[in-house]
């Protein structure tokens, strides 16, 4: 069983709690690091080519990031993944109720022929929003399991939420 944890997240200016934080490690970056701490599983980072083209001002980022979605658009990936897994952990931040479109291009260029994604999810208030709907679109031969939905304001106390997720999804 060849399995993997590929997440993204966004380091630097975020929204959390409403309010905008300087991260030195994104929210599921964080969760991600769990997740491999239980599961002792590789990882992943999905980033797209153009991260270091990101602006440092949050509203800015903002705006990009919703214009991507506006244009449908599939930034490309620094790297994406050659081999067939039939395990993936996937994680991401919700960004304007689905997504970041770099999940998009990294889903569309993936062989989702028996693979099972477990995703996970961290957010502000808006849970998953319609991400599992636009994961299914992407891979409709995968098989997606219960996702973990996790506030961003109460990540670093879900240790054990985490691990029995993890052990959960172990056993489907
Ligand atoms: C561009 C952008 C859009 C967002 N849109 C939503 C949203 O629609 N709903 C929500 O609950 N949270 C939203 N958030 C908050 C993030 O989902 C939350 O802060 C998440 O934990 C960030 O993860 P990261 O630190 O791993 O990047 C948004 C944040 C950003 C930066």
């Amino acid at each position: 069983m060849k399995s993997v944890i590929a997440y993204f997240s966004h380091r630097g200016y975020n929204c959390v709690d409403g309010k905008v934080k300087y991260l030195e490690k994104g929210n599921t970056e964080i969760v991600a690091h769990m997740i491999a701490c239980v599961s002792h599983l590789p990882l992943f980072r999905i980033e797209p080519e153009s991260e270091s083209n990101y602006p440092d001002n949050f509203y800015e980022y903002l705006n990009i990031t919703q214009q991507e979605l506006a244009n449908k658009a599939y930034p490309q990936l620094k790297g994406y993944l050659h081999d067939h897994y039939d395990e993936i952990y996937l994680g991401f931040p919700n960004y304007w109720g689905t997504m970041p479109r770099a999940v998009f291009s990294f889903l569309k260029e993936l062989d989702d022929n028996n693979v099972v994604i477990h995703p996970f999810i961290t957010h502000d208030g808006g849970d998953y929003g319609n991400s599992l709907t636009d994961i299914k679109t992407l891979c409709p031969h995968a098989t997606i399991t219960e996702p973990l939905s996790l506030k961003c304001t109460h990540i670093k106390c879900q240790l054990s939420a985490i691990e029995t997720w993890v052990k959960k999804g172990s056993h489907d």
